[in-house]
């Protein structure tokens, strides 16, 4: 709540609470002095016959009990009855909330100079508080990115392909999501996240990220319109545009997983004959169930018990293509 609306809620309390108490003080008299009344204090002064007090006041008591009673019962369900609404507006609203304080995780803290004044440190407190800078790999809204790297003791440099995020629910689901983000993935520029392993997120604050990815998810990139049903095509021309459009992004345009100064996902290299380590039927079976504790996806759109399947699967027929593509490399 900002000052404004605390104002107007204080307002609509103490307002009609200082009415209420200026009619009862008129009306018991209580505004001429107590002590000017023949010195009798309030409690023993004579009271009403009980006449007058069993008679219309008593009446008047008990109609104002009965209004009383019945604006409660009024009251009770048309206060409860927008309940339900209310609790969903609430959550919508917990919601929004998670993907602003995400964006601001997302992005670089902006820098301050050092004699920055108080004024201008606050308008960008919560900025510098949240932001943890995964678009300085990923790319300004999770387009994608790299991240250079220069082996301290060789003085080696590569660079590691950050993955474009605005599209990993195309290929994860989140749980894998947030076990990268609070692990990391040792081995690569991605470093561990979550405060359990060291880093400096808070489940809160990844939970906050994942809802902002999930916020910015774009369409999944259509395969090429004459590759839907490859039988009886160019089976490895259509293997070729689904690798491009789905598998490159980890293994490189050309499967190369790595070449010199650059590393792509993991650096899983599938050409020069690297892939027919496996036989034609494990690699169909790699590619339908991936491994996805080795973080390659699974494709197919029934995989192996146990495996989620893939939000955008691939038919058995492309992933034949597929395959025979990548034999060819
Ligand atoms: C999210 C990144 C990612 C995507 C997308 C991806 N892969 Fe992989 N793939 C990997 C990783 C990582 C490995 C290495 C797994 C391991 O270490 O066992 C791998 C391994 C493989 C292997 C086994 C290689 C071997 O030598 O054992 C094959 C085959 C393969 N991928 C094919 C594909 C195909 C075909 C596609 C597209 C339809 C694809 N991958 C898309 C990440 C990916
Ligand atoms: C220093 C660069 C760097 C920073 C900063 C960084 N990442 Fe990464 N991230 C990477 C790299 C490199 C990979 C690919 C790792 C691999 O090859 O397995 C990656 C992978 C990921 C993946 C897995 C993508 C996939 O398709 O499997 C997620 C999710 C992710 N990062 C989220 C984040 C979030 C959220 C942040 C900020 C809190 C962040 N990253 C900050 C470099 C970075």
């Amino acid at each position: 709540m900002d000052t404004g609306q605390v104002f107007v809620v204080a307002l609509a309390i103490i307002v009609p609470a200082a009415l209420l108490w200026g009619v009862f003080l008129a009306r018991s008299g209580r505004t001429k002095k107590p002590s000017v009344m023949l010195g009798i204090p309030h409690a023993m002064r004579p009271a009403q016959p009980d006449e007058r007090l069993e008679g219309p006041r008593l009446e008047r008591i008990m109609v104002w009990g009965l209004l009383a009673t019945l604006a409660t019962a009024v009251f009770i369900p048309a206060y409860w009855l927008p309940e339900t609404q209310r609790q969903t507006s609430f959550t919508e609203r917990f919601a929004e909330e998670a993907v602003e304080r995400g964006e601001l995780i997302f992005s670089a803290p902006p820098e301050l100079p050092e004699e920055t004044d108080a004024q201008a440190f606050k308008a960008v407190e919560r900025r510098i508080a949240l932001g943890q800078g995964c678009e300085t790999c990923h790319g300004a809204e999770g387009v994608g990115g790299s991240a250079p790297f220069t082996d301290p003791e060789t003085g080696k440099s590569v660079t590691y392909t950050a993955p474009p995020l605005n599209n990993v629910f195309q290929r994860w689901d989140e749980e894998v999501i947030s076990f990268t983000i609070e692990r990391g993935r040792p081995g690569t520029d991605m470093p561990a996240w979550g405060v359990l392993y060291g880093g400096p997120m808070t489940e809160q604050m990844v939970s906050d990220v994942i809802a902002y990815l999930q916020s910015i998810q774009i369409e999944p990139e259509p395969l090429p319109e004459d590759c839907a049903q490859p039988e009886g095509k160019d089976i490895v021309g259509c293997g070729q545009q689904i690798f491009e459009a789905r598998c490159a992004v980890c293994h490189g345009p050309e499967g190369q997983g790595k070449e010199e100064g650059k590393v792509w996902y993991q650096g899983a290299a599938l050409w020069k004959g690297d892939v027919r380590h496996l036989s034609e039927s494990q690699h169909i079976t790699t590619v339908k169930n991936g491994r996805r504790y080795a973080f390659m996806p699974a494709f197919s759109e029934a995989p192996a018990q146990g495996i989620p399947v893939p939000p955008d699967p691939l038919t058995d027929p492309q992933i034949e293509a597929v395959v025979a593509y990548e034999r060819t490399l």
